[in-house]
């Protein structure tokens, strides 16, 4: 019998790539400003890869990383679902590329495509499937090459993005440790307004694509960050009412870092304080399925979050896709 009713995170880890570009090197690449990009997003630098870096590598860094955090091997793990879409290939799924790379043998690895809140899609699918006694270990990373998706002649959107990849251990619990509940939420009417129409089979990338540079990411930047804000903000709720909790009750809320003003937003609509609220993004910019959980294991190494902390995690992204979740540690 399958006595298991929650699953615990047992370890994390996050990797960046070591090249930083600042607001004044991209002030050499476009049109913009340092000011401007600080202001309107709060983002100063972000890290990148070099051209050609596989995410997979990123990935299997903050994943081997979040194993031994965990006191596992690899062996260890039953399944690794990865988050991206800008994984390394259009198939196989790049999961496989991080189960060859960290030798995890016994593990089914398949990838969710949910953009930025891949993370919290990919947490929710591997808690159900601990819960259900389907798998003891999940592997859940989220990973991103962002920067090979942008479009480096469009300011609108080429200041905002940055790479990297992180990474959560679940297992069963055995306390009272464990994601205390999760909520998914998606509105496929607005897949318009953030998109990437090349490399699909609408438009296979041909010459005349790729010259009118479909092949990158599109984004109609201001009623983004007015759908996310009251999404965030409602996805937030819910999530904390499935989990019979209140806002006052978390000592940390990890939104989606895509702009400083969204996350000043939401934390209005909240009433979060400034101790509830974490803010990397001026570090990394905007680094989509990687966003949470490289906060998550930021703010957990950095003491901000421990043992018995309450956690609220929240975003939005393409699709509109957005989720919340409430974990105690
Ligand atoms: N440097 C200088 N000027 C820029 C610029 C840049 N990098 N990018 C845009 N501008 C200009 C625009 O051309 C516009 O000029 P105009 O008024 O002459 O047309 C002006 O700045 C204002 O642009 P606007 O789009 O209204 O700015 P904004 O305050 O909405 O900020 C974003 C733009 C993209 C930073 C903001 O809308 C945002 O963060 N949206 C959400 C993005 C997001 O989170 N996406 C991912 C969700 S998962």
């Amino acid at each position: 019998m399958n006595d298991i009713t929650r699953s615990k995170i047992l370890g994390s880890g996050r990797y960046v790539p070591e090249r930083i570009l600042t607001n004044a090197d991209l002030e050499k690449i476009v049109d913009t400003t340092d000011e401007w990009i600080l202001e309107r997003s709060g983002i100063r630098e972000r890290h990148i890869v070099e051209p050609g870096t596989p995410l997979s590598h990123l990935a299997a860094e903050a994943s081997r990383i979040a194993i031994q955090d965990a006191g596992l091997k690899s062996e260890d793990i039953d399944v690794i679902i990865l988050a991206t879409v800008t994984g390394d290939m259009k198939f196989p799924a790049t999961a496989c590329f991080i189960q060859r790379l960290i030798g995890a043998d016994n593990a089914a690895a398949f990838d969710v495509s949910a953009a930025c809140s891949g993370f919290l899609y990919a947490l929710q699918l591997a808690d159900s499937l601990i819960r259900t006694g389907t798998y003891r270990h999940a592997l859940v990373v989220g990973g991103e090459i962002l920067t090979s998706m942008v479009n480096w002649e469009d300011r609108n959107t080429c200041v905002l993005f940055g790479d990297g990849a992180g990474a959560v251990v679940l297992g069963p619990s055995t306390d009272e440790a464990g994601i205390l509940s999760t909520f998914l939420g998606s509105d496929g009417t607005y897949s318009d307004l953030l998109y990437n129409p090349g490399c699909g089979c609408i438009n296979p990338p041909t010459v005349e694509n790729v010259s009118e540079k479909l092949h990158t990411l599109r984004m109609e930047g201001r009623e983004v960050f007015r759908h996310a804000v009251v999404a965030m903000s409602r996805a937030m709720k819910e999530a904390l009412k499935r989990a019979d909790l209140a806002v006052k009750d978390l000592d940390l809320v990890i939104s989606h870092q895509a702009n400083l003003r969204i996350i000043e937003a939401l934390g209005k609509r909240l009433s979060l304080t400034e101790a509830q609220t974490y803010v990397n993004v001026d570090r990394y910019g905007n680094t989509s399925a990687a966003s949470i959980p490289i906060a998550f294991d930021e703010a957990r190494r950095d003491g901000r979050i421990g043992p018995g902390s309450l956690v609220g995690l929240v975003t939005f992204g393409a699709g509109f896709t957005w989720a919340g979740g409430v974990i105690r540690l």
